[in-house]
């Protein structure tokens, strides 16, 4: 059975300086998906840490640490039925270059470190990202109005 789920995804540094927020946010809207959280922030280098700990032994760890705290970001979480995989899909595949055409990285990017934008791997992330940079009161629960067309009752 289906099941409605959230993501955090980040728009990067490289995705913020290219001015790419925008097309971002309009291409999760168009797929159906639900903004529940939305803020711009700077993240420390604890959070950051935190947030890529499963890269911490990875040769281009500081580097990316550097790279994601150099600058406010801008941060969602998005909500709809198998919201990761959906999202991670629309993302595209790590390296710009390879990735789809039609993804977001697959049409904005060339490259591995400057990849425009973060989404959460899987539900178990997607709980430990949002729980870095979102408090509760500033997550939100609310009846889009073009549910009833997004999905079929028994979808949801
Ligand atoms: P993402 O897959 O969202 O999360 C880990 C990030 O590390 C990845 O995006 C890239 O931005 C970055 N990354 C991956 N591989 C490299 C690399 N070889 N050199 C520098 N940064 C990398």
């Amino acid at each position: 059975m289906p099941r409605t789920t959230r993501t955090a995804v980040l728009v990067k540094p490289d995705g913020m300086q290219r001015g790419l927020i925008g097309e971002i946010i309009n291409r999760f809207e168009r797929k159906g998906l639900k903004l529940v959280g939305l803020k711009m922030a700077q993240l420390t280098d604890d959070m950051l840490k935190s947030w890529y700990a499963e890269h911490q032994d990875k040769h281009f760890f500081d580097d990316l640490i550097q790279f994601m705290g150099q600058m406010p970001l801008v941060a969602m979480v998005w909500e709809g039925v198998e919201c990761v995989p959906v999202v991670r899909r629309l993302v595209g595949t790590t390296l710009g270059r390879e990735a789809e055409a039609g993804s977001i990285r697959g049409d904005f990017g060339m490259s591995q470190q400057f990849n425009l934008i973060h989404a959460s791997a899987s539900d178990e992330d997607a709980r430990r990202e949002i729980e870095i940079v979102f408090s509760d009161h500033e997550l939100f629960s609310y009846t889009g109005a073009m549910e009833c067309v997004i999905y079929a009752d028994d979808e949801v």
